[in-house]
Formats: structure tokens, sequence, C-alpha cells
């Protein structure tokens, strides 16, 4: 199958193609991101692979499907960039990998509050600047501590049973509770008493219309002075904005993010010779309580090969008439 993959990086290439040795696909590597401007690449390809900041709004799929694309396969278990209404129309088949390594972004959320609770990105920079004061980098036993999930799917099970390990009282909410999260001793409640109780918040949840700015100004008040909010998920859930007040204000007390609502135009590039241009972006990076890494949670090798070959199991499904074992259903339509 001839497949178009965007967005990709050396590491990309190196793993799709590994996978790829044991299915054919004709693979073409673009290293451009794939929106309404540059869909017209993929034409003559019956497969287009994307990755997370890809735009697959109605504008590029229907170029695509002009082209003659039959299948959309994400290298994500995200979907938020996708319209599922319009590929649905256009006969666009949407194949997705549900789960890589839940442990590799919940990994990177407990590494996040490990770092900001311990100040190590401070110690850090201090140590080699001959600095050895530990004035400003007092932290806090995690142990007893009540740590709030909100969302408790793959990834946030996968986080749970960390932070259990820590000793860390948990608190949960979500339409589906998990009875895997329950037996970890985590008491379920809805999101306004989680945000109340909880001295560490970390999202896991899907960004979905109900879940835009879940983290706001009015739940931000909700929140204990002095805590910690960890955002892996989708930096859609979090109002920027409104972060910045709180952290200002010295309400929230600390905030590690892995992702952010205007990433596409900053995260995976090199701008360092460039400079920051997103004026939101450069003042959340002020602050010492703040810490940011650039949509890295899947960064791993166990990700990134469990990635390629769940995508390319997904193109080889396609083409034997069996459909991509991973299919993303269209939306029902809301009445
Ligand atoms: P999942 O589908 O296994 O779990 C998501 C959970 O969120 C489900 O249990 C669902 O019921 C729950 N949920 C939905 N709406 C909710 C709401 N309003 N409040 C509370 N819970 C709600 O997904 P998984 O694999 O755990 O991934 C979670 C998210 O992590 C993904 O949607 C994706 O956005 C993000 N992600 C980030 C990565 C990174 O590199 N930083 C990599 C992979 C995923």
């Amino acid at each position: 199958m001839r497949v178009a993959v965007f967005s990709t990086k050396p590491y990309d290439r190196q793993s799709l193609t590994e996978a790829n040795a044991a299915h054919g696909h004709h693979l073409n590597f673009f290293e451009a991101r794939l929106t309404a401007a540059t869909a017209a690449l993929a034409a003559g390809y019956d497969a287009v692979c994307v990755f997370v900041n890809d735009q697959l709004d109605a504008d590029a799929l229907a170029i695509l499907a002009a082209g003659g694309t039959r299948l959309l396969a994400l290298r994500s278990a995200g979907f938020n960039h996708v319209d599922l209404d319009a590929a649905a129309r256009l006969g666009i088949t949407v194949a997705r990998v549900p789960a890589y390594s839940p442990y590799a972004v919940a990994e990177l959320a407990v590494a996040l509050i490990l770092s900001l609770n311990r100040k190590i990105h401070r110690a850090f920079a201090r140590v080699r600047e001959g600095n050895f004061s530990l004035d400003g980098l007092l932290g806090f036993d995690l142990h007893g501590r009540t740590v709030g999930i909100v969302g408790t799917g793959r990834i946030g099970e996968a986080f749970a049973r960390i932070m259990a390990g820590f000793g860390c009282q948990l608190i949960a909410c979500d339409p589906s509770p998990s009875d895997a999260v329950r037996a970890l001793g985590a008491q379920y409640a809805d999101l306004h008493t989680l945000l109340s109780a909880a001295d560490i918040v970390a999202l896991h949840a899907p960004l979905t219309p109900d879940t835009r700015h879940l983290i706001r100004a009015e739940t931000l008040a909700l929140m204990k002075p002095g805590a910690m909010l960890i955002n892996t998920s989708r930096g859609g859930l979090v109002d920027t904005r409104a972060v910045i007040a709180a952290l200002k204000r010295r309400h929230l007390g600390a905030l590690g993010l892995d992702v952010y609502e205007e990433e596409e135009a900053l995260f995976f590039h090199d701008l360092s010779a460039h400079g920051i241009d997103d004026d939101v972006f450069a003042r959340l990076v002020t602050f010492p309580n703040v810490l940011v890494t650039g949509h890295q949670g899947f960064f791993t090798v166990d990700a990134l090969r469990n990635i390629a070959d769940t995508t390319m199991a997904n193109l080889t499904g396609f083409t034997q008439g069996s459909g991509p074992a991973h299919v993303v259903p269209a939306p029902v339509p809301r009445r």
C-alpha cells in the first residue's frame, strides 16, 4: 500500500521503517505537518499516516479524499485533531493506536511531579553554577498526600498504580470508573470534590467538547492554595491564560505541562535560534514553579516500537480487507 507519512522526524522514520520490514508497504516520508495547505502532497496515496499536531479538518480531508486517500492511520491514541464526521462523509476510514504504552505517559507525569516538588530543574542549574544553597528548593513528602486523577483510563490507571506505590491517597473522577483503580484504594468523586481535596491534580482525560477548558478560572478557584496541576493529556483541557493568572496570584503552587493549547506552532521544532512568538507561552515559562516539556510523554523506545507495529498492522488489515484492528468509529449524530 502507498502511504504518505506526515510530520516525520528521524526517529519516526527509523521505527516505522523497521516495523514495515514485516509488511512491505511503500512508505513516503514528509517532514511537513498535514494541513489543508499541504494535503495535496498526498495525492495518489491510498493511505495517509499522521501525528498529533496534523490538522485533519474538513478542508484537509476533502483534499485527501479527492487525491484518492481511503485510510487515515493515526500514530496516536488521541483523535481530537480529526473531523470524524467529515471523514465518514468522505468515505475515509480512520484508524489509531489506542494503547502503545500507558506507562510512558504516566511515568512522565510522575517525573514532572517529582521535579516540580523537589525543584530538580532548579537544583541542576544551581549546582552547575557552583551554587549549593538550598533556599527555595524546599519540597514535601508525597507519602500521605492526596492525588486527584481526572480520567482513569489506561494512562490514568498506570499513573494511579505509581502514586499508590508512593503512599498517596487517591481520589479520581471519570464517567466510567475503573474497578482496577478502585482496588488501589481510590475514591471516586465529582470533579469539584476532587479539585478541592487534592494536593496534586493530574489530567488524563481526552480532549472533547466536554473537557475543553476543564481547568479554567472557576475550577482553578476550587483547588487548594498551593496545589500542583499536571497536564500530560491535551493542551485544550487547560485555559492557559487562567492558569497564568492563578500562578500570578500564588494560588496555583506548581504547574507541569507536556501539552499546550497552541503547541502546533512550537512543539517538535527547534526554535532556539528563532525565538518564541507566542507571548502567552513565553510568560508561562518565566515562572520558577512551571515545568514544560514539549509533548514527549509518548517518547520512549518501547512506545515508538508499539506505535510503529500497530500502525503497520492497521495498514495491513486495511489492505487485506479485514480492516484495521483499531478503527475510530464515526460519531453518532447529536439530536
Ligand atoms: P483512555 O481512553 O484509556 O482513558 C481516558 C479516560 O478519560 C476514560 O476512562 C474516559 O472515561 C475518561 N474521561 C472522559 N471524559 C472525562 C471527563 N470529562 N472527566 C474525567 N474523565 C473523563 O485514554 P488514555 O490512553 O488513558 O489516554 C488519555 C489521554 O492522554 C489521551 O486522550 C491523549 O489525549 C493523552 N495522551 C498524551 C500523550 C503524550 O505524549 N503526552 C500520549 C498518549 C496519550
